[in-house]
């Protein structure tokens, strides 16, 4: 593991133990812990994680992809403790600098027109949000969404999301269909991964013409997706998957919860990869490094569309929140990190094409910057999901120091999106990690 200056203070709460048997008694029985034995978390640094006995770990899931510039990065801290000793909430009945600022901040980074901004605190909700002004704008109700994609946990966004997993049998959100996947490692549909988006995009014209009356409110999508298990289509895919939207009627919606942020290197936007301009862009996760902050931006003429009503979110726009989302920028532009995503995204990119070449349980290698996925599976002919060996893989990466995350409809995809203040360093550490805990799972140690 590469050193690391920073020493954690002694853990003086209540045992492992002790925080398990509360959990279990008084807490959410339907939440999961990712590890055989439960790891207790309780201090961050950066790309480290410390659990109660001082041990570090590299972090490569980033609280799942919310932590964008680092744990406790000290510049966001400081942004947020200040103002948190000066006002932590008024709402938005009364003026704050911090609300417009920030909004203002983000129209800055988005292509002219998209420049007003809804706060909420998830991305749930900001999803929510924007299938709700989509169907007010257009007057339409139907919204086509793509298989394989994850959009949130409350009713709309869960009608959304398109895992069975996360889905509840409840008929809350009706008129929501969901076209082909793009990404070519599974898709139904053959020939280069252009050929694969093109008939996957066309997908979605068919679904217009069998299941809806022809005029839908909106596409919504993941330019990667990140749930999904870094799945995406050729660059292709969105160009003509907005094009077929439109001309339907539909508002296109750019779900940058996870791709945001500078995450996939190249761009500081996942949806930039496709040269496309969405006409709704929703964020979350790495906008506040771990604040409660999500944001909708759209052009004007869609954003007032709930003016015929009053629209109101208790901490939308609250202070904190907006020091944090306003720091956090600063720290993306100061400290180099979307440039840093792209340099380590390529090298670990690289290693992990190698490990694919000595490892047979390695199915496939996707994403783009800091938002890559390794998908495992038993058969590289039948892709036959590679379950509890990617089970298997994360214990090893653990006991050696490395968290990873895991996703897929069948959760065997290694799911790599770590704080994007990641080092050369941590990098290669990462891929020996990863090479010994492949060889032991091999060897059906
Ligand atoms: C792409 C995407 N959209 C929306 C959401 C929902 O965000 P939240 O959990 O903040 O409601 C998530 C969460 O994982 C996500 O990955």
């Amino acid at each position: 593991m590469p050193a690391c200056d920073h020493t954690p203070r002694p853990y003086v709460g209540p045992p492992k133990a002790e925080v398990l048997a509360m959990r279990r008694e008084f807490t959410n029985p339907a939440i999961f812990t990712l590890y055989r034995e439960p790891l207790m978390i309780v201090e961050g640094h950066m790309q480290y994680l410390f659990d109660e006995t001082g041990r570090r770990y590299l972090d490569l899931f980033a609280g799942i992809v919310t932590v964008s510039v680092g744990h406790c990065h000290p510049r966001v801290t400081r942004a947020m403790q200040e103002q948190l000793a000066t006002l932590t909430h008024t709402t938005t009945i009364y003026l704050h600098p911090n609300f417009p600022k920030f909004a203002e901040r983000l129209a800055s980074k988005l292509p002219p027109g998209l420049d007003v901004t809804y706060f909420t605190n998830s991305g749930s909700e900001a999803n929510d949000l924007a299938i709700m002004m989509a169907r007010a704008f257009t007057g339409n109700q139907d919204v086509v969404a793509v298989r394989n994609s994850y959009h949130g946990g409350s009713p709309a966004s869960m009608a959304l999301t398109s895992h069975h997993t996360w889905k509840y049998p409840q008929q809350i959100n009706t008129g929501i269909h969901h076209a082909m996947c793009p990404d070519p490692y599974r898709s139904p549909f053959s020939g280069t991964p252009e050929a694969v988006a093109s008939q996957s995009a066309e997908d979605i014209r068919q679904v217009i013409r069998y299941s809806t009356p022809g005029r839908i409110a909106a596409f919504i999508a993941e330019p990667i997706q990140g749930v999904g298990g870094a799945t995406s289509g050729a660059p292709n895919y969105l160009r003509e998957a907005y094009e077929i939207a439109r001309a339907h009627g539909g508002l296109c919606i750019a779900d940058e919860v996870q791709t945001g942020f500078g995450r996939t290197g190249n761009h500081f936007w996942g949806f930039q990869h496709s040269g496309v301009v969405p006409d709704i862009v929703t964020m979350a996760k790495g906008i506040g490094n771990g604040a409660p902050l999500a944001a909708v931006t759209t052009r004007r003429e869609i954003a007032e569309v709930l003016t015929q009503r009053i629209h109101f979110n208790t901490f939308g726009g609250n202070p904190v929140s907006m020091a944090a989302g306003l720091a956090v920028l600063d720290v993306i532009q100061q400290d180099g990190i979307q440039q840093n995503a792209a340099a380590m995204g390529a090298r670990f990119r690289a290693g992990l094409e190698e490990l694919e070449r000595r490892h047979r349980l390695v199915g496939n290698v996707r994403g783009r910057g800091l938002m890559i996925g390794l998908e495992l599976v038993r058969d590289r002919g039948t892709k036959e999901p590679a379950k509890e060996e990617t089970l298997a893989v994360m214990e090893h990466a653990r006991e050696m120091g490395v968290l990873l995350g895991k996703g897929g409809l069948d959760g065997n995809t290694l799911r790599i999106k770590p704080p994007m203040c990641l080092t050369a360093g941590d990098v290669d550490f990462a891929l020996e990690v990863l090479d010994h805990a492949l060889t032991r799972v091999e060897r059906g140690a």
